[in-house]
């Protein structure tokens, strides 16, 4: 797919380059260099689709980029990440909804909630549902996938709620890959 069949705002589009994003995997950091020099008060409002390029996101890494004020997770996830969340059944979970705006009404199932068939890519808001804190990633708490210190809620590889205060799953945008190694948020 063309970039060129773009409807308007395209111009507006800002692309993340993984590799700014990668540093801030090693340390666990949700950082999101580009967007603040970008006088985000007007530019980022304004955004309604931005594009980002994952050809450097390694597989067990994840990219944190800022979309219409709030951070987004693109995870490339491990096969054991991806097999844990599979195994899974929906009536195990606290919330068994999707929250998936790719899939409406669908459950949560691990399947349900990525971007590809594979299950490789996860892209979620970066969002704790309890109070709305930004949750720590790369297989942080009880159940491998994100912790939000804040009050102790666990989610995991597929970003669903397993344990702690907060109600529902991670949220998961509108978001599709436009070719090979970018993904359209929005
Ligand atoms: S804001 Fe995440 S646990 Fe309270």
């Amino acid at each position: 797919m063309s970039h060129a069949e773009d409807h308007e705002g395209t111009r507006r589009d800002f692309l993340y380059y993984a590799t700014a994003g990668a540093g801030a995997v090693a340390t666990g950091a949700a950082v999101w260099p580009l967007v603040n020099q970008m006088n985000p008060s007007a530019d980022v409002q304004a955004l309604s689709s931005i594009r980002v390029d994952v050809s450097g996101v390694e597989v067990g890494t994840q990219l944190t980029v800022k979309w219409l004020g709030k951070p987004v997770f693109i995870r490339r996830r491990t096969e054991d990440e991806i097999a844990a969340g599979r195994a899974v059944q929906v009536s195990e979970l606290i919330d068994g909804n999707a929250e998936n705006k790719n899939k409406p009404g669908a459950d949560a199932s691990d399947e349900n909630r990525t971007l590809d068939e594979a299950g490789e890519w996860l892209v979620m808001i970066g969002v704790c549902t309890h109070l709305g804190c930004v949750p720590i990633g790369n297989a942080a708490g009880d159940f491998g996938g994100w912790f939000c210190p804040c009050h102790g809620s666990h989610y995991d590889t597929a970003g669903r709620i397993r344990k702690g205060p907060a109600p529902r799953n991670l949220d998961v945008p509108v978001a599709a890959f436009e070719d090979e190694t970018t993904i359209k948020l929005g």
